[in-house]
């Protein structure tokens, strides 16, 4: 029997990551952060000096870029996650996510990799477009939103930096823009999507009613 997709989207710092994490752990899913190859795609851009600017040129590196359960890889080897979450790394993932080309390429990675998760039981695959193009058949969507003050100060205290929280607001008001105003896959909710709105709610409560709708979907199954 195919397993059931659970697709979670929204912007940097709305909670995501933790809850992917806990919803794919407590389903006994995979948990798949599509972001990792956004930011193996960025990292490899830096390293070969190329122009973040040049679309055709960052997609074509992107072909070099895997992602499965683990993570991201580049050339078949595993990028350890540290090197993908410096600030300059999600700095230029978030500008060259702009670009068609990059879309493209990393499009059939992540479906595939979804699928095979699928296929294995079940996933919980994490981004900003997963819901409305990478899986829009997934049988449960969730697009998570928070107050930009709110995901300030949850990512300041998730990385140690609660001394830059300036830096760090401006850092995620500029990456919202970015990936919000974009023209291709732009992040929104799918029209079917459950929107929950994370400011007021402790991680447990964000998890506990997305494993509700879950157990729901496979009671009904
Ligand atoms: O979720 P994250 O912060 O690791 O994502 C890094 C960047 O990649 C983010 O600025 C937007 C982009 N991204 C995307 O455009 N589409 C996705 N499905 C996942 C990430």
């Amino acid at each position: 029997m195919k397993g059931i997709l659970v697709t979670i989207d929204g912007p940097a710092g709305s909670g995501k990551s933790s809850v992917a994490r806990q919803v794919a752990g407590r389903l006994g899913f995979v948990n798949l952060n599509t972001g990792a190859a956004y930011r193996a795609a960025a990292l490899l851009a830096l390293r070969e000096g190329a122009d973040l600017s040049d679309g055709p040129r960052v997609a074509d590196l992107a072909r070099r870029v895997g992602l499965d359960p683990g993570g991201a890889s580049i050339d078949g080897k595993r990028v350890p996650d540290p090197d993908l979450r410096t600030p300059e790394v999600a700095a230029a993932a978030s500008r060259v996510s702009a670009g068609a080309g990059l879309r493209e390429v990393l499009l059939p990675v992540q479906r595939a990799a979804a699928n095979e998760a699928r296929d294995g039981g079940g996933a919980v695959v994490e981004g900003r477009d997963i819901g409305t193009v990478v899986l829009p058949d997934a049988e449960l969507k969730i697009f998570l939103s928070a107050d930009p003050e709110e995901r300030a100060r949850r990512r300041a205290r998730q990385t140690g930096r609660e001394g830059e929280l300036d830096r760090i607001r401006e850092a995620i008001s500029r990456r919202d823009r970015q990936d919000s105003e974009r023209e291709v896959s732009p992040l929104k909710p799918a029209p079917d999507a459950v929107v929950l709105d994370t400011t007021e709610l402790a991680l447990e409560e964000v998890v506990t009613r997305v494993l509700d709708l879950a157990n729901g979907l496979r009671r009904g199954a």
